[in-house]
């Protein structure tokens, strides 16, 4: 429940940055994790993890081996998370650091990426160095997913991001309408 109370907190400090008013439900977490096939992955990031509850299906999804680290931009969300999840790294850093931030690791390419950020309030700039990082750090065939609600992707940040996976990804693919969350949602599946 503190996660839910934290996230509206957070939400109302920096609405644009943190753009959601509640931490993913199962089923969303679901949705973003179960093709990733990370049980064979050796790398593998999330960007934008919030209150960790994708993370924690991300962990639960990943074999022992799997460097698996996490991306948050906001210093208290990352204190949290670490103090929550102590066998995660999570790096204070942004999401267009991607590739930097692999480079520091060691990790020449990751096999998956889970975003849990809002794209629909981020301006065009952000979507593409952010898309062109995550590019960067997939090989071809790469897997990654990512979110949308469905209000926001009648907004012209969600209009904007659709086309830009479309036009960056080979393949993109929409899970049907996930009604049971707050507030509902859609994955986006992409292979590069
Ligand atoms: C919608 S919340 C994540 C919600 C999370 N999936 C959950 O269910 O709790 C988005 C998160 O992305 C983070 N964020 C926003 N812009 C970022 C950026 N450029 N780089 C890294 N993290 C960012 C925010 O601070 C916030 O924690």
């Amino acid at each position: 429940m503190y996660k839910r109370w934290f996230l509206l907190k957070k939400f109302l400090q920096h609405p644009l940055q943190v753009g959601a008013i509640a931490p993913s439900g199962e089923i969303l977490c679901r949705e973003l994790t179960d093709w990733l096939e990370l049980d064979k992955a050796a790398a593998a990031a999330e960007l934008g993890p919030g209150t960790g509850v994708v993370t924690e299906a991300i962990i639960r999804r990943c074999n022992s081996k799997c460097d698996f680290f996490a991306v948050e931009l906001d210093p208290e969300i990352c204190r949290l998370l670490q103090e929550n999840m102590p066998q995660v790294c999570v790096c204070n850093a942004n999401a267009c650091d991607l590739k930097k931030l692999c480079q520091a690791r060691n990790i020449e390419q990751l096999d998956a990426v889970v975003s849990g950020l809002p794209w629909a309030s981020f301006p065009a700039s952000l979507q593409q160095a952010i898309i062109d990082a995550v590019l960067e750090s997939l090989p071809s065939g790469g897997r990654f997913s990512t979110f949308a609600y469905l209000q926001g992707m009648v907004l012209p940040g969600g209009i904007h991001f659709r086309k830009l996976l479309k036009k960056k990804f080979s393949h993109v693919e929409l899970s049907a309408i996930i009604w049971k969350n707050l507030p509902p949602a859609v994955v986006y599946r992409c292979i590069k």
